[in-house]
């Protein structure tokens, strides 16, 4: 039988955190969810993963790890496995009913018309809703509209009939997960967490919770939709930045003015807070975080949020802008865009990372498909694989070689400080399309690179 933490007094549950007497579900095991159960692990809890992926699931229980561009993961993976508190399922039906907390870590995709898709979550709230009886506490990771929680997942796990009372048979919160990818373990340990829930008197034990796995500061919120909200605005605020940037940019360009020159002297204003141009914004967050809000806007008024409608507009046009470029540097050339060979280096959607979701580049590469024009492409994350229906190739040398253009679509670590003389002598009258701002334009030009950059006026 679970315990029912919210019937016992404060000394008593810190009794069950001290001693780590309770079970921990976590539903959705993936870049967020796996880690976050490790961590539970880690601290002596006894954690069960549930996933729907077979697959994945038979390799964690097998001692092999995903996320191979997550430092320190390997770490944590192996002490876990070595101390044998976590193991992973996929059958929700068997593990919940003996969990005390359940965390919900599963995807809040959009679809393709740009509506969030919170399937997984209702599909598993459905589900909990035979499978918590004594007072559980379920506690939402994923990221979600404001509202959400309240007006669907409850309804949810509550069951048409009601058959099951929040406050009662179990307790519903939101912890929202605020990790970088690349950068999850680190973050895990410093970033501060919202706790938001339905009813009052489990914030502090959902807190004390945290603070024994994590040890970071929880921040209590009013109600989940405000920790949802606070989740969305870090985010979105950033998409509208590098929404203004990009428009910047394309501004500059023309006025023969560097963005990166702007930026670095605004650097120097104590409220300035730095954003770059690129090729787009990409990844399973900033673009769905911004159409979560505006999902919650249109139901009140369209005109709503005209700020985060105009900053994707900005973000979405940057692929074309790429191309646009590279059309403009083969104008200065005696040679034609059609039937040439492009190199691609980086197709991840931002640095450092094994990840494509609503990556820029794959939208870069559609446009250049259109055209007909044949691609390799290079990206050190994503060595040998097929990507976008194409082959990635092992080297970079393999994919500028005898290639006509090159555009570094991410700026991965490996091409920090790119020797230029690789492109000079592989490359037939070498073009060069920046999209990261490694680039020094004068270092290439001085090398007969013809040099188009993303805000380089
Ligand atoms: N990746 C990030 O950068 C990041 C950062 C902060 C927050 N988040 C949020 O965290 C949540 C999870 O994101 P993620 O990146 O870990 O997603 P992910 O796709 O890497 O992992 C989700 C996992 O859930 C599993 N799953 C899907 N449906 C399921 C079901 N019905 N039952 C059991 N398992 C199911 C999938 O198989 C997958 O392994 C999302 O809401 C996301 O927005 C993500």
């Amino acid at each position: 039988m679970p315990t029912n933490l919210s019937t016992l007094d404060s000394s008593q549950i810190q009794d069950h955190l001290k001693s780590h007497s309770l079970k921990i579900g976590v539903v959705g095991i993936g870049r967020i969810g796996l880690p976050t159960a490790l961590c539970f692990a880690k601290a002596g809890f006894e954690t069960i993963g549930i996933d729907i992926n077979e697959k994945l699931v038979n390799m964690v229980n097998s001692g092999n790890y995903p996320l191979k561009d997550e430092p320190e993961f390997d770490k944590i993976f192996e002490n876990v496995i070595e101390n044998k508190k976590f193991r992973a399922e996929t059958n929700i039906e068997k593990v919940v009913p003996n969990c005390d907390i359940v965390l919900l870590s599963l995807p809040t995709p959009m679809n393709n018309q740009n509506i969030p898709d919170y399937t997984a979550l209702l599909t598993v709230g459905k589900s909990l809703n035979g499978l918590l009886s004594n007072g559980q506490i379920v506690i939402v990771e994923s990221t979600v509209e404001p509202g959400f929680i309240e007006n669907e997942l409850l309804k949810s796990i509550e069951g048409p009939e009601k058959n099951l009372i929040s406050g009662t048979d179990f307790h519903l919160a939101v912890c929202p997960e605020t990790a970088n990818p690349g950068e999850i373990m680190h973050d895990f340990k410093k970033l501060p967490r919202l706790v938001g829930s339905i009813d009052e008197k489990i914030r502090p034990i959902v807190s004390d919770l945290y603070t024994n796995v994590f040890g970071v500061e929880l921040i209590p919120m009013p109600n989940c939709k405000t920790a949802n909200a606070v989740k969305l605005t870090t985010n979105v605020f950033r998409e509208i930045n590098i929404g203004f940037i990009n428009e910047l940019s394309l501004l500059f360009e023309k006025l023969g003015i560097d963005t990166y020159t702007v930026i670095e002297a605004a650097k120097s204003k104590y409220n300035f807070q730095p954003h770059y141009p690129g090729p787009g914004v990409g990844g399973p967050c900033l673009p769905v975080n911004a159409y979560q809000y505006l999902n919650s806007s249109k139901k009140i008024d369209e005109n709503f949020l005209k700020i985060v409608q105009d900053a994707r507009k900005i973000n979405e046009f940057m692929p074309q802008h790429v191309i646009d470029l590279l059309a403009d540097a083969f104008s200065e050339t005696a040679n034609s865009l059609e039937n040439s060979t492009i190199a691609i280096l980086g197709i991840s959607y931002k640095p450092n990372v094994h990840d494509v979701q609503i990556a820029p580049s794959e939208t870069i590469i559609k446009l250049l498909k259109e055209k007909n024009l044949n691609l390799k492409i290079f990206d050190p994350y994503f060595i040998s694989e097929t990507v976008f229906g194409y082959k990635t190739e092992n080297t970079i040398s393999d994919a500028i070689n005898n290639s006509d253009a090159t555009i570094i679509v991410t700026g991965h670590k490996e091409f920090e400080e790119l020797n230029l003389q690789i492109f000079t002598d592989s490359m037939k009258k070498p073009i060069i399309i920046d999209c990261t701002g490694k680039i020094n334009p004068n270092d290439a030009k001085a090398k007969g690179i013809i040099f188009k950059g993303i805000g380089r006026g």
